[in-house]
């Protein structure tokens, strides 16, 4: 049986990556998901790819009056908002003495503010439908615990671990479950830029750092954007109904709490 069987998903930053792949996952169970990306080229891309219940929306988390839009284009397009998933996010690596303004800035507003805002506008559009819904924030290891290169994201990681439980507490009244997922590391583009910055900071060869951090995974390897499907499915099905306010690692084994 499909378990998201006519449902309605929106999922920011899904024109690559882990939200390509749960995009995927989510058509495969029967949703109909709105691939909402500020890269509207690549979102076209994914959702021809998918299929058609997939379908491209131009959305820049940092600017509210787009949110807003995207918002409307998927009440218009659906009939309403059953899924959020909040995963567009940005990633920067320097030493604390190099941390600029401008990094700080960029992030914080994509990663926090992006997906407090985004939560916000969806949870208000499911409040006035009246019947529920489920939110998941894209979390990391690195809200877990700090880094030495990576004050930055991990503050907006820890800061999205926060805004999951105050906003699931808060919205648990009106049927709405705001969970989150904290991945470890997980193979693809974005850690391929990551990988090209630690090789600068720490003085490495290209690839290096991704081979070093798969071998130190439990689990034995990096994570596929496949391996956290399955935790994004469950959250979004009624079989999460009871789940409130949780950031679940899926990590392979690289953290415990
Ligand atoms: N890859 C990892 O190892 C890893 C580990 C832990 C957590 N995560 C988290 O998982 C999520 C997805 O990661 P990924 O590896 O697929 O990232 P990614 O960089 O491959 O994809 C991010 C997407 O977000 C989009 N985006 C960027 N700014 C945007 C904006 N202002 N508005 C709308 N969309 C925007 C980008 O165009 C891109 O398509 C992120 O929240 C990331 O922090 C990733």
């Amino acid at each position: 049986m499909k378990r998201l069987k006519e449902k309605s998903a929106i999922i920011t930053g899904a024109a690559r990556g882990i939200g390509k792949a749960f995009a995927k996952a989510y058509v495969q169970e029967g949703a109909t998901v709105a691939i909402a990306d500020i890269n509207f080229e690549g979102a076209e891309k994914a959702a021809l790819e998918i299929g058609s219940d997939a379908y491209a929306i131009r959305l820049d988390v940092t600017d509210q009056s787009s949110i807003d839009a995207a918002v409307k284009a998927v009440e218009e397009h659906s009939g309403g908002i059953d899924i959020l998933i909040n995963n567009a996010a940005l990633f920067d690596l320097a030493p604390i003495s190099e941390v600029t303004r401008e990094s700080y800035n960029r992030l914080f507003s994509i990663n926090v503010a992006g997906t407090l805002f985004m939560l916000q506008a969806v949870a208000k559009s499911m409040i006035t439908r009246g019947i529920g819904g489920k939110i998941i924030n894209m979390a990391s290891q690195a809200g877990r615990r700090g880094e030495p290169l990576v004050a930055v994201y991990c503050a907006t990681k820890a800061a999205v671990i926060s805004l999951t439980q105050s906003a699931g507490l808060n919205l648990i009244q009106h049927g709405i479950n705001v969970n989150a997922i904290a991945p470890g590391v997980v193979d693809g583009e974005h850690w391929n830029g990551v990988d090209a910055l630690f090789a600068k900071y720490e003085n490495r060869r290209l690839g290096e750092k991704k081979r070093l951090v798969g071998e130190a995974v439990p689990f034995g390897r990096m994570a596929t954007a496949e391996d956290l499907t399955g935790m994004a499915v469950f959250l979004a099905s009624s079989e999460a109904d009871y789940i409130v306010a949780q950031t679940y690692n899926v990590d392979g084994g690289n953290w415990m709490s």
